[in-house]
């Protein structure tokens, strides 16, 4: 495994460091007391390819590996976890799984709208189905050359503005996780019902919103993959969106350990800057050791990836350690910052609100601790 990064590795980090710097940063703050993230910041970085990280460039994308994919989705968590979200989500689980499953038809209608402007969504939980993915009962009836679909979604990244969504609904109800079969629903479609954003605690600048299927026709060229073939879609399309959790976690764990180290350098209390305090030095010595742990576990997950190997229990290792080191170093930024740290004048109060909620999408730590479990207790350990 390599630890350096090449010299384009290098220069597409300084290049989005930079684009986040100048775009974004001044704004995140606003994004996320206004609760929304202006289409013109997923236009800018539409505009550098960063909607096709991970389509070939045959196929209209910018063809990035993982461990790239993953310095990007860093660099825009650093600034904005609620845009970093939007575009990990677009990447990882929305455009990723057209080009990995989709017919030559399917890549050619809809790869160069999602590499060039259009968000898509990944639709996969329900009210009653959430870490239990495979209880889903949202149906998709075959009625000749189309499927009919009725059931509720919820927890729907970009689900207010997607051009497309990606809707697992079951075909046959008495097979199990056999029975789910995914589909591409277009924007607009008739039955598709979309609800109004949640109100969330954090990740503010980003929608989250539920749908209702009612009646809504999907003609069968539509349907990804083969029937049936729904459940291992979704499974191997959230390995490698948690790879992009991991590294929004560490982009934001990053964000809130600068801001608690900048503060205490300042601050001086009994006499002397915090930094002199050794109650503050563990905190931060603590806080740099977990950010190098996620670091070195999100790296080897893409690694795994970027070689073709199995790479789920990595992924899901990289998610769990980066998502508790995320909630741990924001937790801490803010008792740094004393009450400070509780008013939004500073941001590490965004950061640690933002945080909370990557322990729970796309696998809670608990799903992550049985993935891992299950893997080592069939595989064994892996060196
Ligand atoms: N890749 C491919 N196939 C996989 C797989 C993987 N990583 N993991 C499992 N499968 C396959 C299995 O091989 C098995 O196939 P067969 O039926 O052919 O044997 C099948 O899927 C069933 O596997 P399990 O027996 O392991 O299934 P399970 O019902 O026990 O569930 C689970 C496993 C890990 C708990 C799974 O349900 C899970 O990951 N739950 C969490 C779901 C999740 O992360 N949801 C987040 C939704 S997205 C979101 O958060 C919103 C957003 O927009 C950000």
């Amino acid at each position: 495994m390599q630890f350096d990064l090449t010299p384009e590795q290098v220069a597409i980090r300084d290049a989005v460091r930079e684009l986040c710097r100048s775009e974004f940063e001044p704004h995140a703050e606003r994004w996320d007391r206004q609760g929304e993230v202006p289409r013109a910041a997923v236009d800018c970085l539409a505009a550098q390819g960063f909607l096709g990280m991970a389509i070939p460039e045959e196929w209209g994308g910018v063809g990035y590996d993982a461990r790239t994919i993953s310095l990007v989705l860093e660099e825009i968590a650093r600034v904005s976890a609620a845009l970093a979200i939007m575009i990990a989500v677009h990447n990882s689980v929305g455009a990723l799984p057209v080009f990995r499953f989709g017919s030559d038809a399917q890549r050619r209608r809809y790869l160069p709208r999602l590499v060039s402007h259009q968000l898509a969504a990944f639709s996969l939980s329900e009210p009653g189905a959430g870490s239990d993915a495979g209880a889903i009962q949202s149906v998709a009836l075959r009625r000749g050359d189309r499927y009919v679909l009725n059931g509720s979604k919820n927890w729907v990244t970009n689900g207010l503005q997607a051009g497309i969504y990606l809707i697992f609904a079951r075909t046959d109800k008495a097979a199990g996780n056999r029975g789910l079969s995914a589909f591409i629903v277009e924007r607009g479609a008739p039955g598709v019902v979309i609800g109004k954003p949640e109100d969330k605690m954090g990740l503010r600048g980003s929608d989250t919103v539920a749908l209702s299927l009612e009646d809504l026709e999907v003609p069968a060229e539509q349907r990804l993959g083969e029937e049936g073939q729904g459940f291992s879609i979704a499974m191997s399309m959230l390995d490698a969106g948690r790879i992009g959790v991991a590294s929004q976690a560490l982009g934001v764990l990053g964000a809130a350990f600068d801001a608690a180290a900048r503060y205490a350098q300042q601050r001086v209390a009994f006499g002397q800057p915090l930094t002199k305090i050794q109650a503050i030095q563990f905190k931060l010595a603590e806080m740099e050791r977990r950010a190098q742990c996620a670091r070195l576990l999100i790296q080897r997950a893409a690694w795994l990836k970027d070689a073709g190997r199995p790479y789920s229990r990595e992924a899901s290792m990289a998610k769990l350690y980066a998502s508790e080191a995320a909630t741990w170093v924001t937790h801490q930024a803010v008792q740094i910052h004393g009450g400070y740290g509780y008013v939004k004048e500073y941001a590490v109060e965004r950061y640690y609100r933002d945080a909370r909620v990557m322990e729970i999408y796309e696998g809670t730590s608990e799903i992550q601790r049985l993935v891992i479990a299950r893997s080592l207790l069939k595989d064994g350990v892996r060196v």
